[in-house]
Parts: C-alpha cells; structure tokens; sequence
C-alpha cells in the first residue's frame, strides 16, 4: 500500500543519490509545488540547498513577505530574495501576446538565477516544482503531436550555457497529492492549501499591456475577491479564483459624475487535476456584494463580471 510517507522516504533516497555532495538551488515561486519541493530537497540535503525567490513584482497582495517569512523564519532554510520588479515591468513594456509575455518572463527568470548561481560560486544542479500536468500539457494537447497551448516557463527550455542538472522531485505527482505530501512535511495549511498560481503570475492576468499601475489595481481587487472567499469558508473548495483586468473600458455612474474605467472579471473553477475545470457556481448574493465592494474600494475599476466558461474549451487563465 503505497503511502506518502513512503513517497516522501523514497524521494529522500533518490534526491541523496542524485545530488551527492553537489550544491542545489531551488527556485521558488510562491506556490505550493516550488515550497514542497523545496521543503522534500532540504529535508533530504540540508545545507547543500540554496533558495532563491526571483520577486518579478508581479506577485499578489502580502504574497512575497509571506514567502521569505515561511522560509527564513519557519524553516531556517537559506534563502535569497531578488527584487527584479523594475527588471520585468521594464521588460514587458509594450508586449500584449501572452506568449511572448511567457517566452520574456521565462527568459529573464533564468537570467536572473544564472547570475544568483554565479554569485553563489555555481551550483551543479537546479531544483523546480514540476508536476505531472505540467509535464504532459506543455508537450501536446490530448496526445496529439506537439501542440503546444500554453508554454509553461517552469518546464523544460533549461539554456545549455546553465549547466545544471534538474532535480524534479515532484514529476510524478498531481497537485493534490503535492498537497498530502505538504502537510507529511508539515507545511502550514495556509500554504499547503493555497490555490495554484502560474509562474507569470499577474502579468498573464492582464490582458494587453502590464504596468505597475494595473497590477496595483488588479492586486487590490484580487485581494478584496479571496478575502470575501474565505471569509464565506468557500476557498477549500475552489480550485482556482482570480480576478482578471480587462483591457476594456466601460462607463458608470458615480454619485453625479460619469466614469470611464476598467473592468474587471473574476474567475473561480473547481477541479481535480487543473486539466479540466468547471466555473464555481457562487450562492446567493455573494458575486454582487463582492462587485460592490471592489466598485467602491478599488479606484479604476468600474465594472464586474463573472466568468463561466469550463475547461475545455476555455482555459483557466485567460492568457
Ligand atoms: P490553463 O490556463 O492552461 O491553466 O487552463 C492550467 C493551470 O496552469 C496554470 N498556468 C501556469 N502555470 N506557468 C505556470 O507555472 C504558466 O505559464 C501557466 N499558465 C497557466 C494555471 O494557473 C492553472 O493552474
């Protein structure tokens, strides 16, 4: 009978027997896959691993001082925290294709570790959150010949000038089972539980162009939206909610003048594997009192949707 603990003893064994004496730097992303891993690596190696948080800025509300906190202080793991925002919001200046904001984003995260790894005096090997869906999805579409919908900067693509070998202990693994495995490391619930979030995080949140001034707006409205998730005791039951910034503008009225501003979609699916998903159908009130409250709080949106498209044929990012 195959258990997590046996997952997690095995893995400790292979990581050992792959790794030896070599350094190791781990990549993490604020996500549940990239703490597990690193979390499972540092168990098995202890010393030999280095984290390294690239902050590209285009993270949500609280979400990078709650990172270095679980890392630095919970875990007492070594860990570097690189505030590269003016890097990629001056880099994704002028890209609207969401390919091209992944193939840039997946490009200078690299650059960024190449020269962290550098610094750290070279590392032979490079440590990521790789999941089982992550694997097979950024390869073809339904087994079909290479298709690729979505490229996902987290696989594969690894430039040859790096020169490190991949340590993926979770390959294997769908997300619910990097969960079991979370809490048989003991990570806190808050982050074992939290919803999936994509290596380009807001940037493919905004359609059109990201700026800093849309991803404080869209950091704003996306933090009022799980507040009101959690506080109704829905987010464990939801796979995936976030709010999307439109590039469209419509008209309002506000007391007795007009507006012309930004709307605002919101999304929440639930699924098992993220293969497939379905829109989460809110009770009650819940949708128009989380527009309200946005509407009022959250200057520069004057308008909100709600998503209901399934997966297939949507997808659940909107880029
Ligand atoms: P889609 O939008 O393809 O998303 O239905 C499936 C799952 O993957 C996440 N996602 C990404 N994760 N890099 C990532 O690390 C990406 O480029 C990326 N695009 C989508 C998405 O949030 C969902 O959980």
């Amino acid at each position: 009978d195959w258990t997590m603990a046996e997952f997690r003893d095995t893995k400790i064994a292979e990581i050992r027997a792959q790794v030896g004496t070599g350094r190791v730097i781990c990549g993490l992303s604020g996500g549940v896959d990239s703490a597990v891993a690193a979390v499972l690596i540092h168990e098995a190696i202890g010393e030999q691993l280095t984290c390294v948080y690239v902050d590209h800025g285009l993270m949500r509300a609280g979400e990078s001082e709650q990172v270095v906190s679980l890392f630095r202080g919970a875990y007492n793991i070594p860990l570097i925290h690189v505030n590269v925002e003016e890097l990629f919001l001056g880099g994704l200046a002028g890209i609207t294709d969401p390919e091209l904001k992944r193939k840039f984003i997946g490009k200078t995260f690299i650059d960024v570790f190449d020269a962290e790894a550098k610094k750290l005096g070279g590392a032979e090997f490079l440590a990521q959150g790789t999941l089982y869906p992550d694997v097979i999805e950024s390869v073809s579409f339904t087994g079909g010949p290479s298709v690729t919908i979505k490229s996902h900067h987290n696989v594969g693509g690894l430039p040859e000038r790096m020169n490190m070998k991949l340590v993926e202990p979770l390959r294997e693994l769908f997300k619910d089972e990097v969960r079991a495995l979370g809490r048989e490391l003991g990570l806190p619930e808050i982050f074992v539980g939290r919803h999936p979030f994509p290596g380009p995080g807001l940037a493919i949140r905004i359609p059109g162009e990201v700026t800093k001034e849309r991803c404080d707006i869209l950091r704003k409205a996306d933090a009022i939206y799980l507040e009101e998730i959690r506080a109704a005791g829905l987010y464990d039951t939801i796979w995936q909610a976030f709010a999307v910034l439109l590039p469209v503008r419509s008209v309002g009225v506000m007391g007795d003048g007009r507006t012309y501003d930004n709307v605002l979609a919101l999304r929440a699916v639930t699924s098992t594997d993220g293969m497939t998903a379905q829109a989460f159908q809110f009770p009650g009130d819940f949708l128009p009192r989380v527009a309200t409250r946005i509407i009022n709080e959250v200057k520069g949106i004057n308008r909100v949707t709600y998503d209901y498209t399934s997966k297939p044929p949507g997808t659940i990012e909107w880029e």
